[in-house]
């Protein structure tokens, strides 16, 4: 969850909300399994004999985009986010996994920016664009069209509202679920995270990125998984 600040009681929050996101993955509240497992396997097609050179937007600690993939089929794996000591587990991981790396303490825009054009096959985000506002994610998407190679792709793992919601009855919709079902979570987790979502949850339609990436040449896209809220999908670059 978002924090720049690298002092020692900012280590201890994100510890903190990091350790009720790890209870959130283990009880699989957000539907990590299924839709990782649609997701490696769609990725099994993807280019099977290319070494892939990927951008992961968000990364945190890498624990879900890096098990997409099989090491050996990463050339180069890009990770930003804005959690420094998130990044310090994700090195953990990369540093495990012996794959060529480099890992940036920054905004997801500014690093997608920097990219050169058509440089990246695969544009990998988890749980972390609906954190941008609606002009953002446009300029975010822009950039992933710009970087990706022609026939490259981009997987987008994300929390979206039904086609009938608005944030505000999402948030309540949601925050319900959650308190009804998410029970191995400590009431005071359950607070942390009614009180991140409030403040940092800005969710699309789906059709705000069909429309989007159809228009920057990535196609309407593929649905991959789609469990409540949480789904996955595909966007092609065009050749
Ligand atoms: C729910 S976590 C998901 C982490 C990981 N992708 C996963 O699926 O397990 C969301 C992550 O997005 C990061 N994040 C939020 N806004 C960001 C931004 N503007 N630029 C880079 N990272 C951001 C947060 O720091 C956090 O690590």
């Amino acid at each position: 969850m978002p924090s720049k600040n690298t002092g020692r009681s900012a280590v201890d929050v994100f510890l903190k909300s990091w350790q009720v996101y790890q209870d959130i993955i283990t009880h699989n509240y957000m539907f990590h399994s299924e839709i990782s497992g649609a997701t490696r396997e769609a990725l099994l097609g993807f280019n099977p004999s290319q070494k892939l050179n990927v951008l992961d937007l968000g990364c945190g600690d890498g624990s879900m985009t890096l098990t997409l993939l099989p090491p050996e089929r990463i050339e180069t794996y890009i990770g930003c986010d804005l959690s420094k000591p998130a990044l310090d587990i994700a090195q953990r991981q990369i540093d495990a996994l012996s794959i060529s790396a480099k890992l940036l303490c920054d905004d997801m825009l500014k690093v997608a920016e920097k990219q050169p054009a058509q440089s990246i096959d695969l544009v990998l985000s988890s749980y972390a664009i609906h954190h941008l506002n609606a002009n953002n994610k446009q300029r975010l998407l822009e950039q992933v069209s710009r970087t990706l190679k022609p026939e490259g792709q981009f997987v987008l793992i994300d929390i979206f509202l039904d086609p009938t919601e608005d944030r505000t009855a999402y948030m309540h919709h949601y925050i319900t679920v959650l308190q009804k079902s998410w029970s191995k979570l400590s009431p005071e987790a359950q607070d942390l995270v009614v009180n991140h979502a409030t403040e940092y949850d800005y969710p699309e339609q789906t059709t705000f990125y069909q429309m989007l990436c159809e228009k920057l040449g990535l196609g309407s896209g593929q649905r991959l998984a789609k469990h409540t809220w949480h789904e996955a999908w595909v966007f092609n670059r065009a050749a």
